[in-house]
């Protein structure tokens, strides 16, 4: 259900700032468990033998325990589309023995259509069940394949709010979550979790719970934009909202905020437009990621077919886009881990 393809020498390279010939001499003679080859050139390297790589060259950032949150107050930003390909990306430079999980926290249950074709049956259970006490972390965790699991959603979901009403559920219910998932998985466990485009209690409550959890856990929050005053304006009122949460239950700032455009095109005057318009959102452009991710058609063809941009293996922006986004994020958190 969940594919991701190999990484190639290429991207390897590029990740690492080293050339295509040093990276095929390293992996010249792993078996055919770590690496696939046509006709004797390496086309795929394993996440387990990418991991001991970017290990061995330095770059340890990936190798710890992670939340990522999705956030904007306005609709078809790409959330959805940039939460689920970002676990992706990770699934590919990450051993299997460390789990990826997946969290629809939108009633709308489009990750969960995404990722299933359809939102949870009503008999399933799901996050709510969870926060109300009527299921275990086991009952809501779905495996999608390869140590990636899924936390599926449907419109019952629109009842949470009520369920995290009180400041103490608020304060509680999603750090309970998030302890029952490393305690079930580990702690090296990445969590992705997705928002609908409204303030929440569920965000609220995730944020108080990140402020509570260990320092060694990468805490990220991630509002994709698009070049519009809707896009620029709902990231604005996000940042507001965290300001707000952070005042209001006294939160330390311990939680990196990116915001980035997650669709662009090429054309200069788009990009023009879209620099002028964050230009003046002093609290945007203090968290604007470099790391763009291109307008791609790929995108479109993998939402019709339940995948990711990884699943195919062919070369495309977004892929390219989303890798160097993923990067760009841990190596940022890397000043804020113990
Ligand atoms: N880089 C991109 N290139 C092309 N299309 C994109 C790109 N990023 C997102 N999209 C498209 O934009 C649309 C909205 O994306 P997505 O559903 O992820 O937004 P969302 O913020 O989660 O929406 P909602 O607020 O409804 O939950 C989707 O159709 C998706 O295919
Ligand atoms: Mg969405």
């Amino acid at each position: 259900m969940f594919k991701v393809s190999k990484m190639k020498v290429s991207e390897l390279a590029k990740f690492t700032g080293t050339s295509i010939p040093l990276v095929s001499r390293h992996f010249k003679d792993f078996d055919e468990t770590h690496v696939t080859r046509v006709n004797n050139r390496i086309i795929g390297i394993s996440p387990d033998a990418v991991e001991v790589y970017l290990k061995n060259v330095g770059i340890n950032y990936f190798y710890r325990p992670a939340i990522l949150l999705s956030a904007n107050l306005c609709g078809g930003v790409g959330k959805t589309t940039s939460i689920y390909n970002l676990g992706a990306s990770l699934r590919r430079i990450v051993g299997k023995n460390s789990p990826i999980v997946y969290v629809d926290g939108d009633s709308q249950g489009s990750f969960t259509s995404l990722v299933f074709g359809k939102p949870a049956n009503d008999n399933e259970l799901i996050l709510i069940d969870f926060l109300e006490g009527k299921a275990t972390i086991d009952n809501i965790l779905t495996s999608v394949g390869d140590n990636v699991w899924f936390v599926k959603s449907n419109l019952n979901q629109a009842f949470i709010d009520k369920v995290l009403s009180k400041p103490q559920d608020i304060k509680k219910g999603m750090l309970r979550f998030y302890e029952s998932v490393f305690e079930k998985l580990g702690k090296d466990t990445k969590i992705f979790q997705d928002h609908t485009p409204q303030i929440s209690n569920l965000f609220a409550s995730s944020v108080c719970a990140l402020n509570q959890l260990d320092t060694s856990i990468l805490k990220c929050i991630l509002i994709p934009i698009r070049s519009d005053n809707f896009a620029i304006q709902g990231a604005d009122y996000i940042l507001r909202e965290i300001l707000d949460l952070t005042e209001t239950f006294s939160l330390k700032d311990t939680i990196d905020i990116h915001c980035f455009f997650s669709s662009i095109d090429k054309r200069v005057s788009t990009t023009a437009e879209a620099l002028k318009i964050t230009g003046s959102k002093e609290k945007i452009m203090k968290n604007l990621s470099p790391v763009v991710i291109r307008y791609c058609s790929e995108i479109t063809k993998t939402i019709m077919n339940s995948t990711n941009v990884f699943s195919s293996g062919k070369n495309n922006n977004a892929a390219e886009d989303y890798q160097d986004l993923l990067q760009y994020i841990f190596s940022c958190g890397q000043g804020k881990s113990n």
